[in-house]
């Protein structure tokens, strides 16, 4: 279809290495050759992918992305996963911190067909984002900083909270692929001089809302990962540090010992 060559072409030449792949989600997103033109010229403009068509997929589910919304990562799939095989409860209340599309809380929620999940995000744009993602599940999205904005009752109780907040140091920004320092938030990617400010905060409230045996759950680099289990046991809780070498994914896991 000579139309389809054009924007093959057209993504190739702005170096989408999976043209063909992405030639084929354009199309069927868009409902018109305009539609269809106006989607190519926000994709060679350097837009990522998901934002442009509007979902990305992410542990077999369809989450909606919205422009300026963090792009839920292949990578985090391991944080999934092992908060998935770590947790025990039945009826697990999830909480998950810096949710941004809510793709990581909806896709563990969703191992638990009695899961009750909070999440909450600092970012309006991720909070509406999230809404439509987490809502129609049943789950509750609040808006505001780290844990407080998450209703009082639910102290004590989490079994599992799990946290992919920004973890990129300060001086390591300017070198991120533009697509993520062009189009996503400062605010999701920043993560102080040593990329773990978010990360020590969140360790260090986290005893007072998780249930005893609960589970905190956070990505970090392979080398912030020492750091982060060190920041853990200070807070209290025991770590673990657990990594998918296939996915490059390093995840520290603090169970609460009261
Ligand atoms: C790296 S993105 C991850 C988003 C989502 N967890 C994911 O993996 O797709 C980090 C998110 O943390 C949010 N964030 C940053 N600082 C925050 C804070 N102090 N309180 C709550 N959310 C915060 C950002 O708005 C952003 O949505």
């Amino acid at each position: 279809m000579p139309e389809t060559v054009t924007v093959i072409e057209r993504l190739r030449a702005a170096g989408c290495v999976f043209a063909e792949d992405e030639a084929r989600l354009l199309e069927k997103a868009a409902s018109t050759p305009e539609e269809l033109d106006a989607l190519v010229d926000k994709r060679v403009s350097g837009l990522p992918l998901e934002q442009v068509v509007g979902w990305a997929e992410f542990c077999d589910l369809r989450i909606a992305v919205e422009p300026g919304v963090f792009v839920p990562r292949r990578r985090s799939e391991f944080l999934v996963r092992t908060a998935i095989a770590l947790t025990t409860a039945a009826a697990p209340v999830i909480v998950d911190l810096c949710c941004g599309t809510g793709a990581l809380g909806l896709a563990v929620a969703t191992a638990f067909p009695a899961a009750r999940l909070h999440a909450a995000d600092v970012d309006a744009a991720a909070v509406r984002c999230a809404r439509r993602n987490i809502l129609p599940a049943g789950g509750r999205v609040y808006q505001g900083d780290l844990f407080a904005p998450l209703p009082a009752e639910l102290r004590k109780t989490v079994a599992a909270a799990i946290c992919n907040a920004p973890y990129v140091p300060t001086g390591e920004v300017p070198f991120l692929p533009p697509e993520a320092r062009d189009h996503e938030p400062r605010v999701a990617l920043d993560g102080g001089p040593d990329g773990l400010a978010v990360l020590r905060r969140v360790a260090a409230e986290a005893p007072r809302w998780l249930a005893p045996r609960g589970l905190l759950l956070v990505e970090t680099s392979e080398r912030q990962a020492p750091l982060m289990a060190d920041a853990m046991a200070r807070a209290g809780l025991s770590p673990h540090l657990h990594s998918d070498d296939d996915l490059g994914a390093s995840v520290v896991v603090g169970t609460c010992r009261s």
